[in-house]
């Protein structure tokens, strides 16, 4: 395929970037301009809906837009994602998430719908009491110790949706290497009442295999029997070899598939704690919503596909309005951890400086992916977006019906609050009078609405984002599935780990390295 300014919807666009540059442009005048502006520029997935009213979106702008989709060959690119062609071309690999949340009738996987039913039995027999620990307690703590997709996607459900738990059991996730993160999670635990899920689709993760191999010297060193791991571990990983070798008996072992992402695989068994914590059918309820909107995206057409617009949007503005970062801010406390897990989903899948050919891209790709639940957002950064020199597009999203069972009032202001940031981001201030007060406006917005927040909607919300970045990435050229660039900073890790272990530094280190080294040594002799 040609580079992407060479096409020539690109260059329509970047000619018609211009006019939302001019020093009379204004984002409120053009609202104002057209009443109907809200039905021409939302669209509906089931009961989701996205506005993009307020968006450098004209007449002309869309209908540019939607030819550059198809110069790109964006439907295409669908239909071969979910066809399980392969799309992960330097790895060789289909993307086959979606077919993780197929339902089993029409499904050409049939390994899912087996590992599902395991699932649903495992999950009963430790909720129910029935799986038991060594000495027969019932299983009360879980910890899930993994990192990345392992533990972003879970961690982020399971505290989206902890209104849904029943609090049969108590789930933590442990990633970080740094060994406060298992000590502060195995507070106060019962090691006869505790269950481990060791999460790593390779197995060979360094954090991973250091916080399960202390987790089993803190397990055997309160009941001190080898043999009580069967019913204290399992493991989820595609490297069942090292799996059985870390010791995890081959009846614990959950597969997946090297055709499943690790940032797009919360779907898969890597959804276990999620399970355990809400129970099965909520994770079902999550499977489900996200097919709904894979069926959107798979079957509507670009000008209707909520993920396909929201994807051309932002590509819209990184490279014609030098948008180097989108904020995503949901109204609700419950979503708090969303931004934090699209930032793996974002940033690993589109940090990428070559095309699918191998050759430089030839405008800026990938955003960096930031935000936390409003009202809060509005008390720390919102200052930038209203007064600040960064052009930064934002995604509100709101949930009309509380989590909460009372105090409606309060919900309405949250949602006011959200509603009144949206506008004011748009108008700003007319008075022009003192430069310190003076909000320019103009600075667009997406609003999503759901109308609750439950498994459902959630697995649609991630999902729209999971296609969202697949379009950015077919728009840009580039592969969505692979992270090469994470790679260097784990190898130079064993390195310095060896480094940091020997009486000196070894002289063919770098300056800064040695020195820094040196000065931990010193303070590690002086505590
Ligand atoms: O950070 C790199 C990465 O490979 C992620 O892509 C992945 O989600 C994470 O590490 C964890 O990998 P694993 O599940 O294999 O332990």
């Amino acid at each position: 395929m040609s580079s992407l300014t060479e096409s020539s919807a690109w260059k329509s666009l970047s000619a018609h970037a211009a006019d939302f540059l001019q020093p009379d442009f204004h984002l409120a005048a053009l609202m104002r301009s057209q009443p109907a502006r809200f039905s021409s520029f939302s669209v509906r997935q089931g009961d989701l809906l996205l506005d993009y009213s307020k968006n450098f979106v004209d007449d002309r702008t869309l209908p540019l837009l939607l030819d550059l989709a198809e110069e790109r060959q964006l439907p295409a690119a669908i239909a071969a994602m979910f066809r399980g062609d392969e799309i992960n071309n330097t790895e060789h690999r289909p993307a086959l998430h979606v077919a993780l949340r197929q339902p089993a009738a029409n499904s050409a996987h049939p390994e899912v719908a087996e590992t599902l039913e395991r699932m649903r039995s495992f999950v009963d027999e430790v909720r129910s009491g029935k799986w038991t620990g060594h000495t027969g307690k019932p299983i009360k703590s879980v910890i899930n110790i993994g990192i990345g997709g392992s533990d972003l996607g879970p961690v982020m459900v399971s505290d989206a949706l902890a209104e849904f738990a029943d609090n049969k059991l108590d789930v933590r996730f442990v990633s970080n290497v740094d060994p406060v993160h298992l000590q502060r999670s195995l507070n106060k635990l019962d090691a006869e009442a505790t269950l481990f899920i060791v999460a790593s689709k390779s197995f060979t993760t360094l954090e991973t295999h250091q916080n399960a191999s202390a987790a089993r010297r803190w397990f055997l060193s309160n009941c001190n029997d080898e043999e009580a791991i069967a019913q204290h571990f399992v493991a989820i990983t595609t490297n069942l070899e090292a799996a059985a070798d870390f010791g995890i008996p081959q009846e614990n072992l959950f597969p997946m598939w090297d055709w499943v992402g690790g940032r797009y695989s919360l779907w898969s068994a890597i959804g276990l704690p999620i399970a355990l914590g809400l129970g099965m059918e909520h994770f079902e309820r999550l499977l489900a919503g996200a097919h709904a909107m894979d069926e959107h995206f798979r079957t509507q057409p670009l000008s209707e596909n909520m993920p396909v617009l929201m994807a051309l949007l932002t590509v819209w503005y990184t490279t014609f309005f030098d948008a180097h970062s989108t904020a995503v801010v949901p109204y609700s406390q419950a979503l708090d951890k969303f931004p934090t897990y699209l930032q793996q989903l974002y940033m690993e899948s589109l940090g990428k400086r070559v095309d699918q050919e191998g050759q430089p891209v030839s405008t800026g790709t990938g955003e960096a992916m930031w935000g936390t639940a409003g009202t809060n957002g509005q008390h720390s950064y919102f200052q930038l977006f209203h007064q600040g020199t960064q052009f930064i597009p934002v995604d509100f999203i709101a949930v009309a019906q509380s989590g909460a069972d009372d105090n409606h009032e309060a919900h309405q202001h949250l949602l006011a609050n959200c509603l009144s940031q949206s506008l004011a981001l748009m108008e700003g201030t007319p008075d022009e009078s003192d430069p310190h007060k003076y909000i320019p406006g103009n600075r667009p917005s997406n609003t999503l609405v759901l109308p609750q927040l439950d498994p459902y909607h959630l697995g649609s919300l991630i999902a729209l984002y999971e296609h969202k970045v697949y379009a950015q990435s077919v728009l840009w050229g580039i592969n969505a599935f692979d992270q090469w660039g994470v790679e260097l900073g784990k190898k130079l890790s064993k390195t310095l780990f060896s480094a940091l272990q020997a009486q000196t530094a070894p002289d063919d280190l770098d300056s800064s390295s040695r020195g820094l080294i040196s000065t931990i040594k010193q303070w590690q002799m002086n505590a």
